[in-house]
């Protein structure tokens, strides 16, 4: 199939490798289909209000290294469920589907390409099944995603987590401090697990794995008792402790789309390591820095190998699909069997057994 006209939207939550990704989808669509390329702005939001921006060769110049999204994106806006907040609180949820449907029809778009991670994927099915020939492209730091081995934007957050924890653990030896680092990743443990590994901590903590705070400080008792009274801990976000809660934040927009936004476990993990130990115990939260910045080499040559596949398919008219990365070709993956799964770090994985063979405390109940 001929294409002549192809839309871009990133959705979502910012990571490092959109821009290549757009810049990539910009490039091969111009360069191999000689098409146009229409950038939505701020993700469904911009089909909504057709709000879009010409992308070509020149305006996608020097993106490539750019953190972020040249179109801006946004992780509220779900156009199936819109969610507006009245001045007295109460929140009303429309259905604007349509007229997002409408702006492409306008448009006259032969492909929309969705990018994103599990919930705007969703989303994108969704306006596949309305009719709206869709191909996906899979993004998040988090890299919950099923069907691809590595979603881009993760491997650049591995690397800052990694670089801070380095950071952290030269205060740590200095000081004799015990150093909690806590990292995103939401409900999957892949950012702590690997930048933990990789940066040297001793103890990983990760949702998937509930932990025992007694197995934490006795990790701690034992480390002081043998000469290194200072240690290292990694803890995802939606870690939580054995019968424990995950520790959550309100903002304005949790309270509008209802979702809580996690964050806070490494303080309270400290509060409870204070109360066993008489070592001075510092947290620090390394947030969005995650997701800012320079992609790494890998999240770059991933990205432009998605966005430029993703062109190909497009052009064979294979919609309803999303690009992923099987090492160490890029396939395509219906995207009915993404919808609702969410990649958690197997517990018997091979990652855990390397990372506990080597002595790294993951929160278990000790045996
Ligand atoms: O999904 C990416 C992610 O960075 C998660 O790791 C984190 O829980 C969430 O987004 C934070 O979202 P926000 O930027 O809206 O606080």
């Amino acid at each position: 199939m001929g294409l002549k006209k192809v839309g871009i939207l990133t959705g979502g939550g910012d990571c490092s490798g959109l821009n290549a990704v757009i810049r990539a989808v910009t490039r091969s669509a111009i360069i191999e289909h000689g098409a146009r390329v229409v950038g939505i702005e701020g993700g469904f939001e911009g089909l909504v209000f057709n709000h879009t921006q010409d992308l070509t060769i020149k305006s996608t110049r020097d993106i490539l290294t750019l953190g972020g999204t040249i179109l801006g994106t946004t992780n509220k806006g779900n156009p199936f469920e819109w969610r507006e907040q009245s001045h007295d609180g109460s929140i009303s949820v429309y259905d604007y589907s349509d007229r997002a449907v409408q702006t492409v029809k306008e448009l006259e778009l032969d492909c929309l390409f969705v990018v994103g991670g599990e919930g705007t994927l969703e989303i994108g099915y969704k306006f596949q099944k309305k009719g709206v020939q869709v191909i996906g492209i899979p993004k998040t730091i988090d890299n919950d995603l099923d069907k691809t081995d590595y979603t881009f934007g993760y491997q650049t957050a591995v690397q800052v987590a990694c670089d801070a924890l380095d950071r952290l653990a030269t205060t740590g030896r200095s000081h004799q401090r015990v150093m909690i680092l806590e990292v995103m990743g939401r409900t999957a443990g892949w950012i702590a697990l690997e930048a933990g590994i990789a940066g040297g901590a001793h103890i990983i903590l990760i949702p998937e794995i509930p932990y025992n705070i007694e197995s934490v400080v006795q990790k701690i008792r034992l480390r002081a008792k043998g000469g290194s009274p200072y240690s290292i801990i990694m803890v995802a976000e939606g870690a939580k402790a054995i019968g424990g809660d995950v520790v959550t934040q309100e903002t304005a927009t949790t309270r509008l789309q209802g979702v809580p936004q996690l964050g806070g476990i490494g303080f309270h993990l400290a509060n409870q390591i204070k109360e066993q130990i008489d070592l001075e115990v510092r947290c620090t939260v390394l947030g969005h820095i995650q997701r800012g910045g320079t992609p790494t080499a890998f999240d770059r040559v991933l990205g432009t190998r998605l966005g430029s596949y993703a062109v190909q398919a497009a052009a064979d008219g294979k919609f309803g699909t999303m690009v992923a990365l099987q090492t160490p070709d890029i396939i395509l993956v219906p995207l009915h069997e993404l919808a609702g799964v969410v990649r958690h770090v197997p517990v018997d994985s091979q990652l855990i057994k390397c990372a506990e063979s080597i002595g790294i405390n993951m929160g278990r109940e000790a045996a």
